[in-house]
């Protein structure tokens, strides 16, 4: 059975995991978050994030082996994210993972982020049926994806300008909340009515599955500068509303989506699908307009950034037979869903 040792190093988390065969199985799962170092800045602060991962890599790699009880000579080879990502950040776990590769001449796969995301839906539904439309929401991404099989992913759509968590927490920031701005929103937005302000929804009813939410972001900011005093009812009324106009568009053209490519599946992943309205809102969307299609949403240690997405990603890709030489791994932070062919 293959086992394999996944390193994930993308943004403000440093993680690694230990998974193995296929139906993928996680054996360790080890996240080192970086949030209390980033709130005093009110986001990411890139530099910072590149010297946590720094110090934290190895003994998040060494944790991840000992909770998994193996070692580096049980491990047939290790996967790590080359992009999309900060730079600094994604070098620390891709040259950590070269040099293990290197040293102890493994196989390195790398893995698409983004992918990674899509894929922490088959740990739970590894027999999900195809065709599968998977809703990626992060914070710096929003993308629509078409999967007929594990091997070539589609892109259907994506955002045109701001992702739907960059909104949610450039929102919060306006909004005088702590960093990440999403869980934030949510947490003031059961209190608040949705209905209270009336924010653009774009593109909902645009023929395209693009995204786009720099617009509602504005609107909110409008708004916000109209009203003279915010108290807490308003703010709890702005995010709920906010809340409201962003996931409605995420439902919308996710089921549009899963219609006109026939999908028997519909995944989430992502920051964003922690957000238990959003998992409310599929699950309705799903029941009512695509009653024969199978909702996975994967527990929330699984939609946030963790390696265990990226160690199930590469369990498919060593499979396929393309385990990946360390020489041919190029870090690419602007790296976009389905042109990783070229790589490994
Ligand atoms: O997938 P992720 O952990 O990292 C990226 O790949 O970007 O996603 C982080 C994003 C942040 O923008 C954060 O505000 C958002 O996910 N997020 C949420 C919630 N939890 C995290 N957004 C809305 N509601 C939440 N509960
Ligand atoms: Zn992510």
């Amino acid at each position: 059975m293959t086992r394999i040792l996944a390193i994930e190093s993308s943004c403000d988390e440093t993680a690694a995991a230990v998974v193995e065969g296929l139906p993928p199985r996680v054996i360790s799962s080890v996240i080192s978050s970086q949030i209390d170092l980033h709130k005093a800045y009110g986001g990411v602060y890139p530099e910072v994030a590149s010297r946590a991962h720094t110090e934290r890599i190895l003994p998040v790699i060494e944790e991840a082996l000992s909770k998994a009880r193996t070692t580096m000579a049980k491990i047939d080879a290790i996967a790590v994210t080359y992009g999309p990502g900060l730079i600094g950040a994604l070098l620390i776990g891709v040259n950590t993972a070269k040099a293990l590769s290197y040293s102890l001449g493994k196989p390195l796969i790398p893995v698409n982020h983004l992918e990674g995301h899509i894929f922490a839906n088959f740990i739970e539904h590894p027999n999900a049926p195809f065709p599968i439309v998977a809703l990626t929401v992060a914070g710096g991404h929003t993308t629509l994806a078409l999967l007929h099989d594990t091997k070539r992913i589609k892109v259907l759509g994506q955002t045109l300008d701001d992702a739907a968590g960059e909104a949610f927490d450039k929102v919060a920031k306006l909004l005088c909340l702590t960093y990440p701005g999403g869980p934030e929103i949510e947490r003031l937005a059961k209190r608040g009515n949705p209905d209270a302000f009336r924010f653009p929804r774009p593109m909902i009813d645009d023929a395209s599955l693009d995204f786009s939410f720099a617009g509602l972001k504005t609107a909110v900011l409008y708004q916000v500068r109209e009203l003279k005093r915010i108290d807490t009812k308003t703010k709890t009324d702005l995010c709920a509303s906010f809340q409201q106009a962003a996931l409605e568009v995420l439902v919308r053209k996710t089921i549009r989506a899963a219609k006109k490519h026939q999908a028997r599946s519909l995944f989430l992943g992502g920051g964003v699908s922690a957000n238990q309205k959003l998992r409310s809102m599929m699950r309705k969307a799903v029941a009512q307009d695509l009653p024969d299609a199978f909702l996975s949403v994967p527990p929330l240690a699984l939609v946030t950034d963790n390696a265990a997405m990226i160690g199930v990603a590469a369990l498919y890709r060593y499979a396929q037979g393309r385990p990946g030489n360390w020489r041919r791994v190029r870090v690419d932070p602007n790296a976009s869903l389905g042109r990783n062919d070229r790589l490994g």
